[in-house]
């Protein structure tokens, strides 16, 4: 599958639900209206569109959400598409809050999961309460725990915010190296409305000049397919991510697209340009009008977004699209 700006998109992200157990301050709103229960893809379906995919020339896929391990009988999907691993499809992964990571690391690994990454912006209980609103430090670090105890690999996303916890990049980092993990950070994008976006929105180029003062962080070629710029840090053997949609444009090398657990197809994160699956997919159980609807889609696929932190790029949530 080859875009118009000649970009081959191999990449699929699913948001297999929109609901999460946490409410984090920048990514949602108190009081969220999900998307309509009625409008669910089934894990079946949802299991054959992926499979269109891998037809197609995905060789990896993303779980996300909302947060993927809070819906109901995740793992069936897992296990149904971990079958496709080393027959077209390279990687299967998730992102996940960690909040139910202790129950189901095992599995993900028994399957066949190599990495996942965990969002953790502070290790600071009070702060965690405030930033998530509804979650609690402590299940997140015994699933970290027990994902490392199951052999995954693990990459922490930590979304910069400012008076928040930008006096934790240190200390995050230190944690990381004696714990064997990867770090990334990522700048705060306008995905729906939430409130006091402005206030906290740090720009990682400032934060890297930084780190690079007490650090010494050498240039890596570490790609893994996603957005993030790596460099290495010499004091902990770790990996150091940036996302950074605002200072660093990574449209030009973009080989992704989303897909809702609604079934709708997103050629963008900071678009709106879409296509619906749910309704070809449903229509035929052969996948010719699918398969034509993935290629209207990748054929309309944006050059790129254009953020402005004060201006809400698109109405979704991040939890509809996925990270
Ligand atoms: N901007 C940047 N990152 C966000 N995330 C959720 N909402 C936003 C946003 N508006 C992050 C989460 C998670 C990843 C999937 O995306 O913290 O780490
Ligand atoms: Fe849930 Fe992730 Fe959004 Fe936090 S950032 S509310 S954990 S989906």
């Amino acid at each position: 599958m080859i875009d118009p700006f000649g970009r081959q998109v191999s990449y699929l992200r699913v948001s297999v639900t929109d609901r999460c157990d946490f409410r984090c301050v920048y990514c949602m709103a108190e009081d969220m209206s999900f998307l309509p229960k009625a409008e669910l893809l089934s894990l079946e379906e949802m299991e054959r569109l992926c499979t269109a995919f891998i037809r197609m020339g995905v060789t990896k896929l993303r779980l996300t959400g909302g947060e993927p391990l809070v819906r109901r009988n995740v793992m069936s999907l897992i296990e149904g598409l971990a079958q496709h691993l080393g027959d077209g499809l390279e990687e299967l992964t998730l992102t996940t809050n960690g909040s139910q990571l202790a129950k189901h690391a095992q599995a993900l690994a028994a399957v066949g999961v190599k990495r996942i990454n965990v969002s953790l912006d502070t290790l600071d209980e009070e702060k965690f309460a405030r930033v998530t609103r509804w979650g609690r430090l402590g299940p997140v670090l015994d699933g970290i725990a027990a994902a490392q105890a199951a052999g995954l690999a693990i990459k922490i996303n930590m979304v910069a915010l400012k008076g928040v916890n930008d006096d934790e990049f240190d200390s995050m980092l230190e944690w990381c190296g004696r714990e064997g993990l990867d770090l990334c950070l990522i700048e705060t994008m306008p995905m729906g409305e939430v409130t006091h976006r402005e206030e906290t929105h740090l720009r990682l180029a400032d934060v890297r000049a930084e780190l690079a003062e007490r650090w010494t962080l050498r240039h890596s070629d570490y790609v893994t397919g996603g957005p993030a710029r790596y460099v290495t840090v010499e004091e902990t053997g770790q990996r150091l991510g940036f996302i950074t949609p605002f200072s660093h444009n990574f449209c030009e090398s973009c080989n992704r697209v989303r897909l809702t657990c609604t079934g709708t197809l997103y050629m963008c994160l900071g678009q709106e340009d879409a296509v619906d699956l749910r309704k070809p997919l449903r229509a035929s159980m052969d996948d010719e009008a699918l398969e034509a609807a993935i290629r209207r889609g990748i054929a309309a696929k944006p050059k790129g977004h254009d953020f402005d932190i004060n201006r809400v790029a698109v109405p979704r949530h991040m939890s509809v699209t996925g990270g």
